[in-house]
């Protein structure tokens, strides 16, 4: 079989299984961002194909090696919903909801990591790199490295990295540190989390900590270096403005306001149905301003997609309920028979309706209780070739470190976020002007290209 020198490992696969069985690549920043990089490499990925119990044979797709890992269905039960998206998500999101601690769902977690470090370990050739990503993938690192001392291993942590207060609740703490520590460069998205991390490695393992790197010692009583720093990811933002200029896509934005009754601000919120976003919260402070009568159906609907996401986890299953009886309760008492106060779509849509759907916004809602970056700021941003439109922001959000210009909340702060929607409502059009100039200088300076090569960069220092 031939090997790579390049890897990218991540949970998920860079394509999605067409009706007829065919792939297609799917649509992700972090796939884009790589494109380019595994094309001229002739890079492989490792990755679940998303579905449990799917075998397959290792395939290539447009240039990349495709190395599928097979999940049986207990497997996604406990390792995937369970440790991933029940205990690590939750804790790393400072525990929004309540992670489960559960010795079962840490023993998958412990297999099915090993079994993504195997199949990345007979991938590579000798001397590459290999690209980690996430949060489900914590001990691949430290477990690669044993397989394999002569590669090149980064380390990509896509989402926040907590407090030590809340990180040491982890049973396995010393386990996932171990873990990650066995790259040669561990990235988060905000200095805050490099610092989270590193503080746990002293606290844990009292180990010396500087900006150069953590020091670790071996067995042999030599020491490595390890690198953990900030690299904020960002979107290939001239896929957007590509988008954005297209008529058909204007048209089609227009068509939106229209279909909402032409109301004089359209809101817009666009998320994975997750309790990390602050839907309750955004729809409690819309709602309660409808209810002050500060805003009319009239002259203002929220446009709320909530894309579905990880729907056997309890946590997400009643989250939706509440969501739903929430939209349910604001649309009876102030619809009327031509507008609506909140349009709930409970779907996923493709990359030009979402533009459209940017273009047909005066005001993004991104108020997250924590997220590691919110990359739908981004896509707003870039999309607004008009230089128009105003942008709520959470500062739990990894953006703010980025997207000063934005008016700034805090989401749990429901009058502070009702007095800043009506802010954005009433924003004068010079002000959104200067605003959106400068936050779209910076989501066009630093894209995802620059993101993945200043990584990169890293990397190949690491290496020497
Ligand atoms: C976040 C995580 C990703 C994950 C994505 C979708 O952005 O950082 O690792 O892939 O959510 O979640 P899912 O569970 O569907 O992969």
């Amino acid at each position: 079989m031939s090997q790579a020198d390049f890897v990218v490992v991540a949970n998920r696969l860079p394509v999605d299984r067409d009706d007829d069985g065919g792939w297609r690549r799917s649509p992700g920043g972090l796939v884009t961002a790589l494109e380019p990089v595994m094309r001229k490499t002739e890079g492989a990925w490792v990755g679940w194909a998303g579905k449990p119990g799917l075998e397959l044979e290792p395939f290539d797709f447009e240039g990349t090696h495709l190395v599928p890992i097979t999940l049986s269905a207990d497997e996604v039960q406990n390792y995937y919903e369970g440790f991933s998206n029940d205990t690590i998500w939750p804790l790393y999101h400072d525990v929004i909801a309540a992670p489960r601690y559960r010795r079962v769902w840490w023993d998958a977690y412990v297999d099915v990591n090993r079994r993504f470090a195997e199949a990345s370990a007979t991938a590579a050739a000798e001397g590459a790199t290999v690209w980690v990503q996430d949060y489900q993938l914590q001990l691949v690192p430290a477990m690669l490295r044993r397989m394999r001392p002569d590669l090149t291993i980064g380390y990509f942590h896509h989402i926040p990295f907590p407090a030590y207060g809340l990180f040491s609740q982890l049973p396995w703490r010393r386990q996932v540190i171990e873990g990650l520590l066995g790259a040669d460069v561990v990235g988060f998205q905000r200095v805050a989390d490099a610092g989270n991390f590193a503080r746990a490695v002293r606290r844990q393992f009292h180990y010396t900590t500087k900006a150069s790197g953590i020091t670790v010692p071996l067995e042999d009583g030599s020491t490595r270096n390890v690198l953990a720093k900030a690299y904020p990811i960002s979107i290939d933002a001239e896929s957007y403005i590509e988008l954005a200029q297209r008529p058909d896509i204007q048209a089609r934005a227009k068509e939106i306001r229209e279909s909402l009754g032409n109301p004089k601000t359209v809101m817009l919120g666009v998320d994975r149905l997750d309790y990390t976003k602050g839907i309750r919260h955004r729809l409690k402070a819309f709602g309660e301003l409808l209810e002050d009568g500060r805003l009319s159906v009239e002259d203002a609907t929220l446009v709320q997609v909530a894309s579905p996401s990880r729907e056997r986890v309890e946590a997400y299953i009643q989250l939706r309920d509440e969501i739903e009886l929430t939209v349910g309760r604001i649309n009876g008492d102030f619809d009327t028979m031509d507008h609506t106060a909140i349009r709930y779509l409970h779907q996923a849509f493709p990359r030009e309706e979402m533009v459209a759907l940017y273009l047909a916004a005066d005001v993004m809602l991104v108020t997250a209780l924590r997220d590691g970056m919110n990359l739908v700021a981004k896509e707003y941003v870039a999309s607004r070739i008009d230089n128009r439109g105003v942008l709520l922001l959470s500062e739990f959000a990894g953006a703010a470190d980025e997207l000063g210009s934005a008016i700034r909340i805090n989401p749990h702060d429901i009058d502070g976020m009702k007095d800043a929607i009506m802010r954005a409502v009433e924003m004068p059009g010079t002000e959104q002007g200067r605003r959106m100039r400068t936050l779209r200088r910076r989501v066009l300076d630093h894209d995802v290209s620059d993101w993945s090569k200043s990584f990169l960069e890293a990397l190949a220092a690491a290496k020497r």
